[in-house]
């Protein structure tokens, strides 16, 4: 919708959306260089079934990222569904489309650099969030327009506003549930394949770009339960690192930190995203975090207990200016003692290998693909074909699909209207069959990070598929 037909299109949201506009408030005034929001609030009542509720409609000059064109976009702001140490998140109908959206409002301030709209502009990833608009909200701020003037009083705060798809869980919550669950019941193999195959896919993706996320942790790695998709969200803490530049290491959020960064490395590499991604995977594997330290130090201790003190060499490796302190002297703990007895031995492979001191030896994302923890999700056309249905039982999630005898899935997707139990946050056979997500669609740019891996990461039967 451009700016010169927005009461036309006005007319047409109210026949389309059934919207009755009641006090529609000035016009927009057009767009400047960034999106704005220009016309605060107007009124509508939904024609629905149920009886007139008032809405607050909400007006924003935003800018099309997809087109780069300033447009007019109408929504109902809802419910909060999130907030961080940076933004709140809300979950917003648009009108033209009936379509439900996120939108993280985040406070520009200008101590800090904020890379999150750049970054999320440049990315387009099945595995990624996807940022539809954005614009900026300017809020006077009333501390310095009350009390005396002093030189420097800014009268308006600015919030930058992220319009991106909506995604109904997070590995967080799902994880939880697990967690919480009766008999604690971890969350069934396939569906920790499913979903840190779909994590290693945009690290491999976002790494290859230079960008290191920086905050790998459940609760950002967005899911639909009811697709199988992950995506990974909250680029606010991202960076393009470049070796030449050094950057902080008070970074990531403590349980997910790797151990260069406890070591005050300011040299790091993508490589701390993979230990992040190994902490989860640690954590969806056992549904408790892998590493729960209290503070930044203890969160040393807490690794330490497991893989046991590091070397000189490899705390050279971590940071070459490491001023050595006097570190406990703890003997590294098989991880096969760590987690359950039945654990996999390719999933204790596959964390044995995220998991290193050294970060030059820690797999890389798209090694990660190819590991054979992944192999089931490759063997089978059932699987991976986009029309293949689920063979869905929720006793299934018990059994572990990883043996070689699982040749097709018996592990159904989790559900997210279900949450009294964690069987409940299955499909069940009642519901109606659901495809699991594209795993394969592999971008140009996607087989030309480790060509030499292309063979693995392409199920032998996918060529049928093309
Ligand atoms: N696109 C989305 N769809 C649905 N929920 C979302 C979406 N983006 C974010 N959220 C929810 O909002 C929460 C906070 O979002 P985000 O992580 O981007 O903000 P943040 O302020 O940077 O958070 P933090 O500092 O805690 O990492 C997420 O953990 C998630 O629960
Ligand atoms: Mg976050």
């Amino acid at each position: 919708m451009s700016n010169s037909d927005s009461m036309s299109s006005h007319h047409q949201i109210a026949r389309n959306m059934s919207v009755t506009i009641i006090v529609p408030q000035a016009r927009n005034k057009g767009l400047g260089e960034k999106g704005a929001l220009t016309n605060p609030v107007y009124h509508c009542r939904w024609n629905s079934n149920e009886p007139q509720d008032s809405v607050q409609v909400v007006r924003a000059s935003v800018k099309d990222v997809r087109t780069g064109e300033s447009v007019e976009l109408d929504y109902v702001k809802q419910e909060k569904v999130g907030s961080g140490t940076f933004g709140t998140v809300y979950q917003a109908q648009l009108v033209e489309h009936n379509e439900v959206v996120a939108i993280k409002e985040v406070l520009q301030d200008n101590r800090y650099k904020n890379r999150e709209l750049a970054i999320l502009r440049t990315l387009d990833h099945p595995n990624v969030c996807v940022l539809r608009y954005y614009f900026y909200r300017h809020q006077a701020d009333e501390k310095a327009t009350k009390g005396p003037k002093k030189s420097g009083d800014k009268t308006s705060k600015t919030y930058l506003n992220l319009v991106m798809e909506y995604m109904p869980e997070t590995l967080y919550s799902v994880s939880r549930l697990h967690a919480k669950s009766k008999q604690r019941q971890p969350m069934p193999p396939a569906i920790i394949k499913l979903y840190m195959y779909q994590l290693f896919r945009a690290l491999a993706y976002t790494h290859t770009l230079g960008i290191c996320h920086r905050d790998i942790k459940p609760q950002n790695l967005l899911l639909d339960p009811r697709t199988g998709v992950l995506k990974l969200c909250d680029f606010g803490s991202a960076k393009p690192l470049d070796p030449r530049e050094s950057n902080v290491a008070y970074i990531c959020s403590r349980y997910y930190r790797a151990p260069e960064l406890i070591f005050g490395a300011t040299t790091y590499t993508t490589a701390v995203d993979i230990w992040s991604a190994g902490c989860v995977m640690g954590e969806l594997v056992s549904s408790r975090p892998l590493f729960p330290g209290t503070s930044s130090i203890d969160q040393l201790v807490e690794i330490i207990k497991v893989l046991g003190t590091p070397t000189k060499q490899q705390i050279a490796k971590m940071n070459p200016n490491y001023a050595t302190q006097k570190l406990p002297q703890i003997e590294a703990k098989s991880l096969s003692k760590v987690f359950d007895s039945s654990t996999s031995h390719e999933a204790l492979d596959l964390m044995a290998r995220l998991l290193e001191y050294d970060p030059s030896k820690r797999i890389t994302a798209i090694e990660a693909m190819v590991h054979p923890f992944f192999d089931e999700l490759r063997s089978s056309p059932t699987l991976t074909s986009a029309n293949a249905s689920l063979a869905s039982s929720p006793s299934a999630s018990s059994a572990d699909p990883s043996s070689s005898k699982a040749s097709t899935p018996k592990t159904p997707l989790p559900n997210q209207h279900n949450t009294q139990d964690v069987q409940d946050t299955y499909v069940t056979p009642h519901d109606p069959p659901y495809p699991w997500p594209a795993l394969f669609d592999f971008s140009k740019e996607e087989l030309m990070i480790r060509p030499d891996l292309n063979s693995k990461l392409l199920p032998h039967h996918w060529d049928q598929h093309c």
